[in-house]
């Protein structure tokens, strides 16, 4: 019945011409064919994973270039009317006060997981150069998102030691770190290779649970806490950050769901029926922590936000993960309670604020270099 090798030990993709190796680092060959389009592939491929053309995944380049269009720095939004916010007395409630820490703790060391996860394990184990040229960009934005929050712990004085060590003491914040890290622990040993059925979804399980449930579940309901005060006029220097940070998730997401789908269309063999009830369980498990998180960081919740609202939006966005990983729903139709969250995605209706500062680059860049 099944006609792919039944056993633990990777399988070995050298093909004689030496262009076998997926890190790219191993001897040159002197004397191998040059890459074809066929001959490249998501996982195990035989291709020479130095040649970026030809290109095979245009969907990856195309993410890539629409990465380095939304460039931004986090310096460049000004926090003066946060830090009067912060510092005013009764510019927040405690409820607020809470959810905002709490927020700020999750992302502040969420971000550097996933950079870890993509450059320490990811990276090594997707043989295509396209799609790495796209982890590369994504790995900068993760270091400017990582930024943001040194940006604002600094800007509002924040005690950085309870800020960046939520994920670690805080049970809430410490399951949905602990959840995700079990995924990537396989990847992380030095010894794992893709090659074998059981391996290559050990894989398939790092790419939802970083890309699928992390980046595009867990942050969303972070940027719906923090776009929803931000549309109170409450820390919009921090609301306009984190709209950037979600312009970039979003690329990344769908960058994680391109990855995925192909993966499938090349290996069928990986997504049995078996397998897909699997990623449907992690999927709705990873909402069952979400509203554990939810209920924890507003435990009274406030205007136009509370953790029922947070819980139904999860279902929501859980389902829609499935349908563009072509699964099952995992729960029952719910509607979209923060329909606003789709409007704040699309930073075109911004006013000036790219086209000012990427005119400034250009000038800046020509005074420079000439
Ligand atoms: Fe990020
Ligand atoms: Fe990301």
């Amino acid at each position: 019945m099944l006609d792919w090798i039944e056993n633990d030990a990777p399988v070995s993709h050298d093909t004689g011409d030496g262009t076998n190796d997926a890190t790219g680092l191993g001897e040159i060959d002197r004397s191998g064919g040059r890459v074809t389009v066929s001959d490249k592939a998501m996982i195990n491929s035989r291709a020479d994973v130095n040649q970026l053309l030809p290109l095979k995944y245009g969907w990856a380049w195309d993410k890539y270039l629409a990465g380095c269009n939304n460039h931004w720095m986090p310096t460049e939004v000004s926090m003066q009317a946060d830090i009067a916010l912060w510092k005013s007395r009764d510019g927040l409630t405690d409820d607020e006060r809470r959810m905002l820490k709490r927020n700020l703790g999750f992302f502040a060391a969420s971000e550097s997981l996933v950079a870890n996860n993509i450059v320490l394990a990811i990276y090594r184990h997707l043989t295509n150069p396209e799609c790495r040229q796209y982890l590369l960009r994504q790995a900068f934005e993760e270091a400017v998102h990582t930024h943001t929050f040194q940006y604002i712990v600094e800007s509002l004085g924040l005690d950085e030691g309870e800020l960046f060590n939520m994920y670690r003491e805080v049970p809430s914040i410490t399951d949905k770190a602990a959840w995700a890290l079990n995924y990537t622990k396989h990847l992380d040993d030095p010894n794992f290779a893709t090659g074998t059925p059981e391996r290559d979804q050990d894989f398939l399980r790092d790419l939802v649970a970083f890309y699928v449930v992390f980046e595009g579940m867990w942050f969303y309901t972070g940027f719906a806490q923090i776009l929803s005060l931000g549309r109170r006029n409450k820390m919009v220097g921090i609301a306009e950050q984190y709209q950037y940070i979600l312009r970039d998730e979003s690329i990344h997401l769908n960058f994680g769901i391109d990855v995925i789908n192909q993966i499938k269309a090349e290996n069928p063999h990986l997504w049995t029926a078996e397998f897909q009830e699997e990623i449907r369980a992690m999927l709705r498990d990873a909402a069952e922590l979400e509203a554990a998180y939810g209920r924890d960081t507003m435990p009274n919740g406030f205007l136009g936000l509370n953790a029922e609202l947070c819980e139904q939006y999860m279902h929501f966005i859980a389902n829609r993960r499935c349908g563009q990983l072509g699964l099952a729903p995992v729960f029952n139709e719910v509607e979209n309670p923060f329909p606003w969250m789709s409007e704040a995605m699309d930073l075109k209706k911004e006013k000036n604020f790219f086209e000012t500062r990427v005119i400034e680059y250009q000038n800046g860049g020509a005074l420079s270099w000439d």
